[in-house]
């Protein structure tokens, strides 16, 4: 059991598709649709479309797509039931308490149930904190800085030296043992029991972008180790996916972000009022996170640490962003380690020299690179002017190339004609190719199957955007000619819309549970169609028609069955596509 059809429908029509993901997505207008950067994978130009007159989203690049409710479950990692709910307070629609099927129910509840055991571990940690047993934390806090402010707007805590108060305080909550073990609060062992995981630690509340406590980071507050002790992941806490900040950094108006390391250089630039600072989680920066960055920011500033672990991952990062042609500046930390120690050392209006005095990526990939040359050594300077040329290679964009070619001649003091050969050299021997070519094996080979779904495809997307057609198509074409199952079903949903006169692709989404269902649904109203403008539009559309049936009939009598009833239907179709053959479409 679900909500009723009417009140899901009722639901996604109060919500306007573009409002939704516009809200998300920076979209621009190009006819009658929208296009922005897919958020979905990473892209450079524009794939991912939102048509406002279907209701829909699409990607081209990565196929992903469907209605609001499909946005926000692949946007916010929510169930449907979420999804369902958050829309339908935006809309004013009350839900009822409901019956609803017994596996999302389920799901939900897990999330749920996840969600409060660890916001009410939060609590009790800050909690902790500010009491007798938690003095060593907040002295801790406090000594290096933090203000009462900050301990707050971080929901900073403390997990005392006893091995099992946590426990016992969830359990007094109502919360079973198994999920504080699985939400990786709580350990089990023969000897001691269920105890607490982190303890004589402070405590980092991990939030996702909607203020959600998802996880941990623990410190210890000496030179012990593990120095932090991490949640592991769970069904609410993807690390790949999130950032430790991004929760405040969603609200802040620079219009840029500065990613950092450490939970603590998060903590210092925003005590600072630098309300764009983000750090991964315990784990290198991933490209679900570039992702990530990218739907928040347009510019990326990068505050690693300055020794040699900060520099590679800075390069790393780099090279991550450069992927999804992000360009980034690197913020000079020395001589201090990271934002925290800088900060605490010659304050914020410093920071904001070193953030206007960031240096370009690419300038300080080559100041990486000239610690291992002698450039006063005539043949090291060559082997580094030859590295230099390769990496200008890189630069897709002409215009972009010749600029870095001239400031990069300046700097290094040669003629920019001499780089700029040495470059076109680079480029004919390969230098700068994309490293992902598509391996033959992975390839695609177009089928006849393809073809035909392609042209089924076609036809669905041509009668939603052409609802006048429908009455040649019907003439020809049941729901059952299409050959896929889903297909079937999409077709026989949009017959009896198309009867009653009022079609509506995004409420045929909401009919499919599956994501990946939805997505397939979204394809079928998606697929570009391409009629010349000199062609003969009635002749382009007989022909798509009679594929359609050509391939229907086909795989009919393919199917072997001999019974009376196949055999009848097998003649009629064989009739019908003879007059369809004949048949003179105009449009
Ligand atoms: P402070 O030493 O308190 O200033 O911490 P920091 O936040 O500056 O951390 P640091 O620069 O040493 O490390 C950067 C990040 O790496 C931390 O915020 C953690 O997310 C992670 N990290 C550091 N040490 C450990 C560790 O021992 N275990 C795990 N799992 N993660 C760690
Ligand atoms: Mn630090």
């Amino acid at each position: 059991m679900r909500y009723s059809d009417e009140l899901i429908e009722e639901i996604r029509s109060k919500n306007d598709i573009l409002d939704i993901v516009g809200s998300y997505v920076h979209l621009q207008k190009r006819g009658s649709t929208y296009f922005g950067l897919c958020p979905f994978h990473n892209e450079k130009t524009p794939s991912f479309s939102v048509t406002p007159s279907k209701q829909m989203y699409y990607c081209f690049g990565c196929q992903k797509g469907g209605n609001v409710f499909t946005f926000l479950q692949e946007y916010e990692n929510y169930t449907f039931k979420e999804a369902l709910e958050v829309l339908a307070q935006k809309a004013g629609v009350e839900l009822p308490e409901n019956d609803y099927s017994e596996e999302d129910k389920r799901k939900d509840t897990r999330r749920k149930r996840m969600l409060e055991i660890n916001k009410e571990a939060a609590i009790y940690y800050a909690h902790q904190l500010r009491s007798p047993q938690g003095e060593a934390g907040y002295k801790y806090l406090t000594g290096r800085g933090l203000t009462d402010e900050t301990l707050l707007k971080f929901g900073l805590g403390f997990a005392n030296v006893t091995s099992d108060d946590l426990v016992r305080y969830l359990r007094q909550k109502g919360f079973e043992d198994q999920l504080m073990i699985d939400a990786g609060l709580a350990g089990f062992d023969e000897k001691y029991g269920l105890h607490d995981k982190f303890w004589n630690r402070v405590m980092y509340p991990i939030q996702d972008a909607n203020h959600r406590v998802i996880g941990f980071g623990g410190r210890v507050m000496g030179d012990a180790k593990p120095k932090y002790l991490n949640s592991k992941e769970t069904e609410v806490f993807d690390k790949s996916r999130n950032l430790y900040g991004l929760n405040l950094v969603r609200s802040s108006r620079a219009g840029y972000i500065i990613l950092c390391e450490g939970y603590m250089d998060v903590i210092a630039m925003h005590q600072a009022g630098f309300d764009m600072a983000a750090a991964s989680l315990g784990t290198a920066f991933t490209s679900g996170q570039a992702t990530l960055v990218r739907r928040f920011a347009s510019k990326v500033y990068l505050a690693y640490d300055s020794d040699t672990a900060g520099t590679n991952a800075a390069l790393k990062a780099i090279g991550i962003l450069k992927d999804i042609d992000m360009s980034c500046r690197i913020i000079n930390m020395e001589p201090y380690k990271d934002p925290d120690e800088f900060i605490k050392n010659l304050g914020k209006d410093e920071f904001q020299k070193r953030i206007d005095d960031a240096m370009d990526s690419f300038f300080f990939e080559l100041k990486i690179l000239e610690r291992d040359h002698d450039l006063k050594d005539a043949e090291s300077r060559t082997e580094f002017l030859h590295k230099a040329a390769e990496k200008l290679c890189e630069f897709e964009d002409e215009i972009r190339r010749e600029n870095y070619i001239v400031a990069t001649a300046d700097k290094y003091s040669v003629t920019a004609d001499q780089l700029r050969r040495l470059v076109i050299q680079k480029a004919a021997k390969g230098a700068g190719l994309k490293r992902e070519l598509p391996k033959p094996s992975t390839v695609k080979t177009v089928t006849n199957e393809d073809l035909v779904l392609t042209k089924q495809r076609y036809l669905i997307t041509w009668l939603s955007e052409e609802p006048s057609i429908f009455s040649i198509v019907k003439k020809y074409i049941e729901p059952s000619d299409f050959t896929d199952p889903l297909y079937m079903e999409v077709a026989r949903q949009m017959y009896a819309d198309l009867e009653a006169g009022r079609l509506n692709p995004a409420a045929i989404i909401s009919t499919f549970d599956d994501e990946n269902d939805q997505s397939k649904v979204a394809s079928l109203f998606n697929t570009t169609l391409v009629i010349d403008n000199g062609n003969d539009r009635g002749q382009a559309l007989h022909d798509v028609i009679y594929m359609v049936k050509k391939n229907a009939v086909e795989s009919r009598s393919m199917s072997g069955t001999v019974d009376a009833e196949s055999i009848i239907r097998q003649m009629n179709d064989k009739k019908a596509l003879e007059e369809l053959r004949k048949a003179n479409i105009t449009l």
